[in-house]
Formats: C-alpha cells, sequence, structure tokens
C-alpha cells in the first residue's frame, strides 16, 4: 500500500490498486464457508468476498437495523448483513444484488440461519423494486473505488469494486428518498480510498448532505477505514 497523503487519506490510487488485489484474492479463493458475527456462512464463487475486507463486519454491527420494521439492503453479496438485520428483529428484510450468485448466496445464508424475514431480488439498485413500497431502513456497502467511464468491468467481482462514473452512487442517492418510509432512514458506506467528494456532490444534488455516524478498521484490511454515513435532508444540516 502506498504511503499516505498529508491529510491522512491514502493517495488517488491506492484505491484501484486496493480494488484490484480484491478481486485477484477473491478469484483465487472461491467457494468456500468462512465463520463471522459468531456463525458460520457460505460463499460462492464469484460473490464479493466478506473475509477479504472488514467492511461487512462492521456495517453488520454498526448499522441501526429497524427492529420491527422494513429493512431493504442493495447490493447484499453473501448476505451477512441482511441476514442479521432480520436475526435482529426486522420483520421484512428485502436483500437486492445486480449480480444473480450473490442473490442466490444471500438466499442460502439465510435459510443457513433460519432467518425467513430475507427475501431476494435481483435488480440494478432500485430498478424494478417500485412495488416493494418503503422501509424504514435503507442501506448499501457501495463499490468504494470511482472509476472512469472507459473502464469496462470484467467481471461480477469487479462490480463489487469499482463504480464507473459515479452510477451506482447516484443510482443510489437519487433514488433512496422514493423508498424511505416516514421517520426512515438511509445509510451508505464508503471507504477511505473511495470519493467523499464526489459522494457529497452528487448527494447535495438529490438534497442530501451525509453525515458520519461510525468508522471502523480492523483486519484482513486494516489500512482501510471504512466508514458509514446517514443521508440527512440537505436543510436540516448544520
Ligand atoms: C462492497 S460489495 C458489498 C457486499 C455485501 N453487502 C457485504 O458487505 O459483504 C458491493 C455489492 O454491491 C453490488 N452491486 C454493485 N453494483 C450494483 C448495482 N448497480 N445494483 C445492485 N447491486 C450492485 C455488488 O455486486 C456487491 O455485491
Amino acid at each position: 500500500m502506498p504511503d499516505r497523503q498529508q491529510d491522512g487519506s491514502p493517495p488517488p490510487d491506492a484505491g484501484v490498486a486496493e480494488g484490484l488485489s480484491l478481486i485477484a484474492r477473491a478469484e483465487q479463493d472461491g467457494e468456500r464457508t468462512f465463520r463471522m458475527l459468531g456463525r458460520e456462512w457460505k460463499l460462492l464463487s464469484g460473490v464479493f468476498s466478506p473475509v477479504l475486507s472488514y467492511g461487512t463486519v462492521f456495517y453488520s454491527r454498526a448499522v441501526p437495523f429497524p427492529a420491527g420494521g422494513r429493512f431493504l439492503e442493495i447490493g447484499c453479496g453473501a448476505g451477512v448483513t441482511a441476514v442479521q438485520a432480520a436475526l435482529a428483529g426486522c420483520e421484512d428484510v428485502l436483500a437486492v444484488d445486480i449480480n444473480p450468485r450473490a442473490v442466490a448466496n444471500a438466499r442460502l445464508n439465510a435459510a443457513r440461519h433460519g432467518a425467513t424475514a430475507v427475501r431476494t431480488r435481483v435488480a440494478d439498485v432500485f430498478a424494478g423494486l417500485r412495488g416493494e413500497g418503503v422501509f424504514d431502513g435503507v442501506f448499501w456497502n457501495i463499490p468504494y473505488v470511482s472509476l472512469a467511464a472507459d473502464y469496462v468491468h470484467t467481471s461480477p467481482l469487479s462490480r463489487a469494486v469499482f463504480d464507473i462514473e459515479h452510477q451506482g452512487s447516484r443510482a443510489y442517492l437519487s433514488g433512496v428518498r422514493d423508498f424511505l418510509a416516514h421517520g426512515g432512514s438511509a445509510h451508505v458506506g464508503l471507504g477511505n480510498i473511495g470519493d467523499l467528494r464526489a459522494l457529497e456532490n452528487i448527494a447535495a444534488e438529490y438534497g442530501w448532505a451525509v453525515r458520519l455516524v461510525a468508522t471502523g478498521a480492523a483486519e484482513p484490511d486494516l489500512h482501510v477505514e471504512h466508514r458509514l454515513y446517514r443521508l440527512v435532508d440537505h436543510d436540516a444540516h448544520p
């Protein structure tokens, strides 16, 4: 990992190096089981590996799950956070991902842990979800690293770490309001290797400010700080 910049943040290309390394290690790993948060989980090949990033554990602990309410997770990957939400008492958990293998993986893990509240769907962010109504909590651990428009995704794993031209974050920030129940909360996870300035600017376009609510760093990627942001109405931001 290259040295840090004066303000403590990693240099701009550190995210690309981190993303490529994550993809390569996940491809080598393939299908496996792993222990996390006191449970054993299945990981299918081609799905974002919670084993290679502390982010999954961090967000599964830090996101405020609406017990008794409805929770929507975009980009569920292997389904750890969605299952934890169900086991924490959410009445209905909709776990969606653009990667059909991730959706199958989340379904497997929900069945494995008796998380009957978890439903799964293949979706590109919110596309096609209008009929699902509104949720008390919405969350996405988004692909951290922004790349320019000329980058072409080479695999589903690439989609899990790279966000081309901020398309994913824009779709989330522009659409999330329509899926929030009155009094509900929307969160987004982004690491310090991501482009916070871009996230803030896009959020502002859709009337949001991003408020940092928790940070965490631990092995296996201690050099990355994972950050949970809550979306608040721009006018309500101090
Ligand atoms: C950083 S991974 C997080 C996975 C999982 N939530 C976790 O924490 O282990 C991002 C996830 O978003 C999914 N994703 C990427 N682009 C998407 C899109 N446009 N719509 C829905 N899901 C997307 C990826 O397939 C990947 O599973």
